[in-house]
């Protein structure tokens, strides 16, 4: 399963990347709201950071002015990709950027019937919201089990991609239900990384590591 930072913060993705352990890029309008830069300026501080897929989305809500979006957005990079909301204007430029090589991450998925259109439309990515589904009382990781099998059956090669990520358990779940792709915030990667019986442990073999005699 391959790890995505998913934030517009550079900061943040320069330390992800230092660490060797991340892939990928995912960002949103909200995300890339809370940088305060304009949208060009984020996109040339990740772009020259990141070899790995940079999903940037289109904020047109209409069919002409999302694929006017996706082919400026594509045209970037290679390693862009054009990240669609899941509405019958997002699928039908799904089909039109699959038809025409262009990359995509469809999000705002909140169901399997949802992730199937996806698929059908020939995106690269679907994004399935898990933590926000939890939010709700309905149980997230259930559609990437839905989806992951759907997906068996028929063969799709539409990686699925964990978004909405909350905390480390869904990082585990994910990967325990074979998803493609799990983008997670910086503060739960950093948390992947802690386990006390690390520190206790490391502390001992240090402490013991000054009796050996020189
Ligand atoms: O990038 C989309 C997604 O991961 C958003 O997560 O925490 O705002 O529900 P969240």
């Amino acid at each position: 399963m391959k790890f995505f930072i998913d934030t517009a913060d550079i900061a943040q993705i320069r330390e992800a990347v230092s660490w060797g352990i991340c892939d990928g890029v995912t960002t949103n309008p909200s995300l890339v709201a809370k940088t305060k830069k304009p949208l060009a300026q984020v996109i040339e501080e990740i772009t020259s950071v990141v070899d790995g897929p940079i999903s940037i989305e289109v904020t047109a809500l209409d069919f002409e002015g999302m694929m006017s979006e996706a082919r400026r957005i594509a045209a970037i990079k290679s390693n862009v990709v054009v990240k669609i909301p899941l509405t019958k204007a997002g699928i039908q430029a799904t089909k039109a950027c699959s038809d025409a090589g262009i990359k995509t991450n469809v999000t705002l998925c909140f169901s399997a019937a949802q992730a199937r259109l996806a698929a059908k439309a020939g995106a690269t990515y679907i994004s399935p919201f898990i933590g926000r589904l939890d939010d709700v009382a309905n149980e997230g990781m259930q559609i990437i089990e839905d989806i992951t099998t759907i997906y068996g059956n028929y063969g799709f090669d539409t990686q699925v991609l964990v978004a909405s990520v909350r905390h480390p358990i869904h990082v585990v779940q994910a990967a325990r239900l074979g998803a493609d792709v799990c983008t997670v915030p910086f503060d739960v990667l950093d948390k992947l990384f802690l386990h006390p019986l690390t520190d206790i442990g490391l502390a001992k073999f240090m402490e013991d590591w000054k009796k050996v005699p020189t």
